[in-house]
């Protein structure tokens, strides 16, 4: 059946459902059921979330609150009802999936998108599923769709796309990385997907990991501060206009032993606590929705099976009061791949006796519910354990208010999605910007007569926007969502007069004649796209066909600008002696090649800063500024990167920056630092004041520097500011005892010195005090 016509009569059936159901005295639902004496509390707007959503649990039996623990792929909805299906959505596979099985969720993973995958596709697709759900479920209960939403609304094609967040990290600018959560949050729920999964709130470690650029960098503070600005640009202030956060993987998986995705990691109880919980818990303080759980393994216990970790910390430490999901497939994984369950019944009941609230199935719901309806039934699992998962789940849906408008108007989906946002994703782009080396200032270009661009990565749409968009992996081919090229960018912004040169050819001879008769060459270079597994190296090696064709330029004797397309730093230290100038653009999305342009021409100041630290050798992963310190050796040192955390050039010139520091308020529970920075070039541009600290004496090891504080300016040429901070004095707490590292997170008293720039002040804690954790 042609899809339109087979829509439509799902349409029409659904009204008949519902005639047929309102004559027959049945339940009313939906916002235009005018409320009255006989309607139930939880069909009541009026009444608050609580109320409705024990009114509701009150009436579910055992399978109905089963299926609001289920969360299928929307495949399973479509085609032949198979995991991978594509195509419609089909009346009798939502009949097994949402009638039968009576599952509460759908999810489409990368690149699951509707055969017409357009904004109005999708707000059909996800209407289409709604309506099913709502008619035929016995109390009407709405389906939570949810997808990746890592950088923008990343399966539509046409939405805008914005930086992967390590480009984020670079950009230092919390505000701005929540108007890029609340873009996206307008466009997923323009479409009726009402769940991201983002922000990735894992910290970078090891550049080898597939899923580095999904990070935010690698530094707690850092990432803490992007990830809760985040979570207040997708949800808004209640939820009721926003879309719910997942704050993902929960917990260490950013770092496993051998750098590979979905592997083990043997991470001790201090180092977790240290790196990997403040993100996590400012993603909760800022009232995170739900969280997602690490795929992999910690010191032998896969979080999935961890009750420590989903119920001990999360719950009971960290005061998430939102619903757990498992990743991909993953409660299954505990029999099937690391065999700590005996039957894939059995897996269920550590996982959700752990704490999974949902799991992401996502192919079979048939066996998940019709096992975890046995193991209630037979005692293993407690009844309350069901009823306070489904609670967590359904308050989400009561608060985003599905159940009062369970579709959106398919009609304006394409007018507010395309073309959204896109000063957001420019602005994006140019602050994530990170200069790596300008020898003899060649940058910005002094209007050169011809320019040569070449490299990879030039025109490619692919490359700039990274993995997960469009298709899991990156965009599976044409048609390439709208965006401008890095050639484009350098077209449309070079000064008139330049002659720019596109050279596409990849043959280093090609290109070295062509800089030979130019004044300048572009060559930029990068990665090809690439998601979670796929993404492992062993040699963040640069392209060999874009390493060739530099040595070649090179080898020409001509001045060279290397621009990086890429989602972590590649080993470049060749290129990083040789080149003029050096130019990271991460994965700059939709806007890419503009800021590019705009940058090389001196329109915008580069003003982004390494969020990770960057390798002379991949010998040196995991690598990251917070290393310990070490005794003396002759040849290793804790930390020798080519590039440190923090670095990046600007086109003008900034004074040191000036620091003093003193208790603010009552007692010692805040710090107030004072930083002053001058703009002392000719240019406009962008510097970050960064607050680092370290105790004079500890009672573990703590790193030379940690990062306390932060702030983007901006100075006009000459000018001068002073940015007053204001630092709980928690952010100096470190994790004392012995090795199991299991004591309180304590504020030890002593003197405690400050940095900024070269300068530093001292403060003194008078009293050690416990704080959270
Ligand atoms: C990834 C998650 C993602 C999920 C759904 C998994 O493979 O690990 O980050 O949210 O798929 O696409
Ligand atoms: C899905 C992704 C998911 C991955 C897990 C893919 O088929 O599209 O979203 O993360 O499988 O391995």
């Amino acid at each position: 059946m042609h899809r339109r016509v087979r829509g439509l009569v799902v349409v029409i059936l659904a009204l008949l459902i519902a005639a047929i159901a309102v004559v027959a005295g049945g339940v009313r639902w939906g916002h235009a059921t005018p409320v009255g004496a006989s309607t139930p509390v939880y069909l009541d707007p009026t009444q608050p979330v609580a109320a409705r959503v024990s009114d509701l649990l009150g009436r579910m039996t055992l399978d109905e609150k089963v299926g609001q623990m289920t969360l299928v792929s929307v495949s399973t909805l479509r085609g032949n009802c198979q995991g991978g299906a594509t195509g419609d959505l089909s009346t009798s596979c939502m009949a097994g999936i949402l009638d039968n099985d009576r599952v509460g969720n759908v999810l489409s993973g990368g690149g699951e998108a509707p055969p017409q995958n357009t904004p109005q596709g999708w707000a059909e697709m996800t209407n289409a599923i709604q309506q099913y759900a709502v008619q035929h479920s016995r109390l009407h209960i709405p389906v939570l769709y949810g997808a990746d939403g890592v950088h923008g609304d990343n399966n539509l094609l046409g939405a805008t796309i914005f930086p992967h967040n390590i480009g984020m990290g670079a950009s230092r600018d919390p505000a701005l990385e929540q108007q890029v959560a609340a873009s996206t949050a307008r466009t997923m729920r323009a479409t009726g997907v009402m769940w991201t999964f983002s922000p990735v709130s894992d910290v970078a470690r090891d550049l080898r990991w597939g899923r580095y650029y999904e990070t935010f960098g690698e530094d707690p503070m850092l990432v803490s501060a992007m990830v809760s600005a985040a979570v207040q640009g997708y949800q808004g202030k209640d939820l009721s206009t926003g879309v719910a956060a997942t704050l993902k993987h929960f917990l260490g998986y950013s770092e496993p032993l051998n750098g590979h995705d979905r592997v083990f990691a043997e991470l001790p109880l201090r180092y977790l606590r240290d790196t990997f919980y403040p993100s996590f818990q400012a993603g909760i303080d800022a009232g995170a929705a739900s969280v997602m759980v690490n795929s992999g393994s910690i010191d032998g216990i896969p979080a999935h099976a961890s009750h420590f970790l989903l119920t001990d910390t999360l719950r009971g430490q960290m005061g998430f009061t939102g619903f757990t999901v498992s990743d991909w497939g993953d409660v299954n994984a505990l029999y099937t791949s690391y065999h700590l369950a005996t039957s894939s019944r059995d897996a269920i009941r550590l996982a959700v006796l752990a704490g999974v609230d949902m799991a992401m199935v996502p192919y079979d719901a048939g066996t998940f519910t019709h096992d975890l309806i046995s193991l209630v039934n037979d005692g293993s699992i407690p009844a309350s354990r069901i009823d306070e998962a489904v609670r967590r789940i359904l308050t989400v849906k009561f608060e985003l208010g599905l159940f009062d408008h369970p579709t959106v108007d398919a009609s304006q989906a394409d007018k507010t999605v395309l073309g959204a946002d896109r000063t957001v994703a420019l602005q994006a782009a140019e602050e994530s910007l990170t200069l790596l080396r300008n020898q003899h200032h060649v940058l910005p270009l002094a209007h050169p007569s011809s320019l040569v661009v070449a490299g990879s990565a030039a025109s490619s749409i692919p490359d700039q926007m990274g993995g997960w968009t469009v298709g899991w992996q990156g965009i599976p081919g044409p048609p390439n969502p709208p965006a401008v090229t890095v050639l484009q960018g350098i077209e449309k912004t070079a000064p008139s007069g330049v002659k720019v040169r596109s050279v596409t050819s990849m043959n280093p001879r090609t290109v070295a004649s062509a800089a030979r008769a130019a004044s300048i060459t572009v060559v930029v270079a990068g990665e090809k796209p690439y998601a979670e597994g796929m993404g492992d190296t062993d040699t963040a090696a640069l392209d060999p066909a874009d390493t060739s064709v530099i040595d070649a330029v090179l080898a020409a004797h001509r001045p060279l600008v290397v621009v990086l397309v890429a989602g972590r730093p590649l080993i470049s230290n060749s290129i990083a002696q040789r080149a003029d100038a050096i130019l990271m653009a991460w994965l700059p999305g939709t806007e890419g090649g503009t800021a590019v342009g705009q940058a090389l021409f001196g329109q915008v100041d580069p003003g982004g800063r390494l969020p990770v630290s960057w390798p002379k050798d991949i010998g040196q992963a995991p690598i990251f500024y917070t290393a310990y310190p070490g005794t003396s050796s002759v040849a290793t040192r804790p930390y020798d990167p080519l590039y440190p955390f923090g670095y990046g050039l600007s086109y003008t010139t900034f004074s040191d920056q000036s620091l003093s520091t003193r208790f603010i308020g009552s007692g010692q529970s805040t710090i107030g630092a004072d930083v002053t920075v001058q703009n002392t070039g000719h240019a406009a541009g962008d510097d970050v004041v960064e607050v680092y600290v370290h105790p004079d004496a500890s009672a573990v090891l703590q790193p030379p520097r940690k990062l306390i504080a932060f702030q983007r300016v901006h100075l006009a040429a000459g000018a001068t500011t002073t940015v007053h901070l204001q630092i709980p004095s928690s952010r100096l707490a470190e994790v004392p005892g012995d090795i199991p590292g299991d004591q309180l997170l304590t504020v030890e008293s002593g003197q405690y010195t400050f940095m900024a720039g070269s300068q530093t002040s001292t403060l003194t804690i008078s009293q050690s005090t416990a704080v959270r954790r």
